[in-house]
Order: structure tokens, then C-alpha cells, then sequence
């Protein structure tokens, strides 16, 4: 099964696909993950993206497009695909039906995380992740059972997103509207998109999702 996690910064995305990774062994592509890793690397892409990133902008369709294609291209046919974060254009798009033809895939479902905005700045500014495993937290909702010490792994490293302050956030909202929201009746024409509340419990979000796949 092969689907796309839509919505806008903070909707829950990358939290939904790691149940989607560890319960039912998709992999997550996620191209603000590989564009992260990238800036760390200081690789030719990381230093071209690493600006726009921190404006809260976004990167250009035919470098994500590539990251994309190289990690599709290396998984096992038998492995599920989460596409989290792209596409976020229809440039993208059109260019994501190229590559599962390529890879002789087809796309499932889109599952739109529908959001209120302003509760997402609060979701994000207060996010941070174990430096060690990725585990995410936040400030409000999700803290570690032990003060300062990660579930996963027991590091007591942690870290913030550089983009996670609240004018970048309302920056990457206004991307997500103009760019990313416009991309959906694309796959409406095609019956395959899917709503979920994102405002529910994580629990329950993950409940809806996993009731969508076994439909
Ligand atoms: P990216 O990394 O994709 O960031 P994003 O889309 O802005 O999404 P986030 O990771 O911020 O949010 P999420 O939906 O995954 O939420 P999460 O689960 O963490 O992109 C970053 C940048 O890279 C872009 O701005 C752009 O510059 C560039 N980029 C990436 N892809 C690109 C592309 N395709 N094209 C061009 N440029 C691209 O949840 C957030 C917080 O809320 C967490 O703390 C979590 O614990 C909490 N939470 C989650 N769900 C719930 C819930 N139901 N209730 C309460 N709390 C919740």
C-alpha cells in the first residue's frame, strides 16, 4: 500500500507515520526528514536548502522530486510507501505519478489530517525530539515519563527544530495554502482521498488511519 499524509505543518504527519512504521512496517519517506539530514551532511542540496528551510519556504520541486525517486527506487517492492510532506506542489505531484509508474506502484490513499491553525503554532513551537532516536515530544502533550530522559533510547539529548519559532511556522502555513491545499483536487478527481480529524487524540488518529487501510 502506497499513501500520501497531507496536511499542514504540525497536523501530525511525521507522528502518525512512525505508528504507520513500527505497526505495519511502511516506510516513511519524508522529504523534510531527507532535507534535514542533508543540511547536517552540508551536501550540495543541504547548503541550497538550508536558507529557504529557515524561511520557511520551499525547496525546489525538482530537488525533492530526486530525493524521492533515489529513496523509492532503493526500497523493496514489498515494503509500503508513507509519502509525508510531499508532494506540496502540483509540480510534485505530476512528478509522483511518474515515479511509481517507474517503480511499478500505485497510490492507495491520500489522507488529508485536517487541522485548526492556530492550535498548530502551539503544536509546533513546543516539539522537540530526542537528539539520539528522533522520538517526538512536546512541551504540553507529550512529555517523557522521566524529566529530561528519552522512552525510546534513555539519551538526555534533545533538540529543536531551527524552523519551529512561531513566524516561520505562520510562513510555512501560507506555503501550505497557496501551494499544497490546491494539489488536492488532483487526487479528488481520482476517489482516493480520505479526511481525518487531526484535532483528536493522537490515539484516535491513528485509529482512523488505521481503519481507512483496512477498508
Ligand atoms: P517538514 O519537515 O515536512 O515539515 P512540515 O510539513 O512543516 O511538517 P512538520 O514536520 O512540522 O509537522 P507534522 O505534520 O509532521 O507534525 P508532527 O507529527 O511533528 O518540512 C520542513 C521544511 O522542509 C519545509 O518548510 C520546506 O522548506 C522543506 N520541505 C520539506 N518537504 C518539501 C517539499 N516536498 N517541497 C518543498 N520543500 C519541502 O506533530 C507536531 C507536534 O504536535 C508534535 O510535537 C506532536 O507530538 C504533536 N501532535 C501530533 N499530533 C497530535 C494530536 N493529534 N494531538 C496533540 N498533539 C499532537
Amino acid at each position: 500500500m502506497n499513501i500520501i499524509l497531507l496536511g499542514p505543518p504540525g497536523a501530525g504527519k511525521g507522528t502518525q507515520s512512525a505508528n504507520l512504521v513500527e505497526h505495519h512496517g511502511m516506510r516513511q519517506l519524508s522529504t523534510g526528514d531527507m532535507l534535514r539530514a542533508a543540511v547536517k551532511a552540508q551536501s550540495e542540496v543541504g547548503l541550497r536548502a538550508k536558507a529557504v528551510m529557515e524561511r520557511g519556504e520551499l525547496v525546489s520541486d525538482e530537488i525533492v522530486s530526486a530525493l524521492i525517486d533515489a529513496e523509492l527506487a532503493a526500497m523493496g517492492d514489498d515494503v509500503g510507501a508513507i509519502f509525508d510532506g510531499y508532494p506540496r506542489t502540483a509540480a510534485q505531484a505530476e512528478s509522483l505519478d511518474g515515479i511509481l509508474e517507474k517503480n511499478g506502484r500505485k497510490l492507495d490513499y491520500v489522507i488529508e489530517l485536517q487541522v485548526d491553525e492556530d492550535a498548530l503554532v502551539d503544536r509546533i513551537t513546543g516539539r522537540f525530539t530526542c537528539a539520539n532516536c528522533g522520538e517526538g515530544y512536546h512541551d504540553r502533550y507529550k512529555l517523557p515519563e522521566k524529566e529530561g530522559v528519552c522512552d525510546k533510547c534513555g539519551s538526555t539529548e534533545f533538540k529543536r527544530r531551527p524552523d519551529d519559532n512561531e513566524e516561520t511556522v505562520r510562513k510555512r502555513m501560507q506555503e501550505y495554502r497557496a501551494k499544497t491545499a490546491p494539489i488536492l483536487p488532483f487526487y479528488e478527481d481520482r476517489g482516493i482521498v480520505r479526511r481525518v480529524d487531526g484535532m483528536a487524540a493522537i490515539e484516535d488518529v491513528t485509529k482512523a488511519i488505521e481503519a481507512i487501510l483496512a477498508s
